[in-house]
């Protein structure tokens, strides 16, 4: 197994200086330089990342694993290429797209995303899972944020390439984006290992709003402290950043509030003034908290939450001591 993983992370070390050479000065790499430069990045960034250029042709990447001596066949287990039907040759997955290497904690290549240059479907395209990629343990950037994380003693959460980006060129290093897929108990003990404080930024839409609270409940069982940083409706922090500068970030971050004050309005506003509604936020609110290990922190939003809906807090003490019952 060791030696299978060696010869894939060799196989994905070539591919990465392929995609990356075309991108600094390969004649097809005009496409994504162009598209690099349009975003605002410079050379120096595409070096920091190692990020890559896939040229429009069917058969760049196999050719060129041919040519230096490798068994493209081999590439397959890492769904770099994929075998062709009735006979024909195999050919690449990533084809005239973007890429952004998935650097693991031991500086090797595990993975690849691509995105396109237009606004074609899949906007963007991954590596599946393979020996070397699960996308449950990974993060993107966390390679290159980790030190930050650890200065800061805070992690922040992004959703995608671009916003890592976009945090790291603006001075904000301490970032690690999910890529997409739902945050992991695993991807939380990773954080953990760098930082006590995660700043949750996902985009301002409803899959964003949702992946944040999904969040919480993964991070608050280990103790970290989360909170969530405000944006504009419609905005990610790379668009943000592009529109607002770091300045005004800055100020963002600085009005990050606890995840479950965040979680609590948004309830309250959600299921309206009525008794019914007020109690089963209540009951939603309760299940949230018990997440939260600390007693003395508890006992601070369990005042909160009697203050907004009215209710003792004794009752809300004993609710909250009572196994819940699973939401509907
Ligand atoms: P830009 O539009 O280039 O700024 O990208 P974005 O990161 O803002 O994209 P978006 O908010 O739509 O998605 C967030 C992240 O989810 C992306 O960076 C990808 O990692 C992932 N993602 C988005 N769309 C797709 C898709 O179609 N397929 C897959 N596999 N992942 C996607
Ligand atoms: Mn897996
Ligand atoms: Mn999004
Ligand atoms: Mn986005
Ligand atoms: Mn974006």
């Amino acid at each position: 197994r060791r030696e299978e993983r060696e010869r894939l992370a060799r196989i994905n070390e070539v591919a990465c200086d392929y995609y990356h050479q075309i991108l600094l000065d390969g004649p097809e790499g005009a496409a994504g330089r162009q598209y690099l430069r349009k975003r605002g990045y410079d050379g120096e960034m595409a070096r920091t990342f190692r990020l890559g250029f896939a040229p429009e042709r069917w058969d760049g990447l196999v050719e060129h694993l041919t040519r230096k001596g490798f068994d493209a066949k081999e590439a397959r287990e890492l769904g770099l290429i994929r075998p062709g039907k009735e006979g024909r040759g195999d050919y690449d997955l990533f084809r005239n797209r973007l890429l952004f290497p998935i650097i693991d904690l031991g500086g090797k290549v595990a993975a690849f995303g691509g995105r396109v240059l237009d606004d074609r479907l899949p906007k963007y395209l991954n590596s599946p899972e393979s020996p070397l990629y699960h996308k449950g343990r990974m993060l993107y950037g966390l390679a290159q944020g980790r030190e930050a994380m650890r200065k800061n003693d805070t992690a922040i959460v992004v959703e995608g390439y671009f916003d890592h980006l976009a945090l790291y060129r603006a001075g904000f290093a301490n970032a690690a984006a999910t890529c997409g897929t739902a945050l992991t108990e695993e991807h939380g003990r990773l954080l953990q290992r760098y930082a006590k404080k995660v700043l949750l930024l996902f985009d301002q839409d409803q899959a964003g709003r949702k992946a944040t609270f999904r969040a919480m409940e993964v991070l608050l069982p280990l103790g970290l402290s989360v909170a969530v940083v405000p944006l504009d409706a419609g905005e990610d922090p790379d668009s943000f950043l592009v529109k607002a500068g770091p300045n005004a970030f800055t100020e963002r971050l600085n009005q990050a509030r606890p995840v479950l004050e965040v979680y609590l309005d948004a309830l309250l506003d959600e299921q309206g003034d009525g008794i019914e509604g007020r109690a089963r936020a209540t009951e939603e609110f309760l299940a949230r908290l018990k997440l939260v290990p600390s007693e003395i922190e508890r006992g601070l939003y369990l005042r909160n939450l009697a203050q907004r809906t009215g209710l003792a807090q004794d009752l809300l003490e004993k609710k909250l001591s009572l196994p819940v019952a699973p939401s509907a």
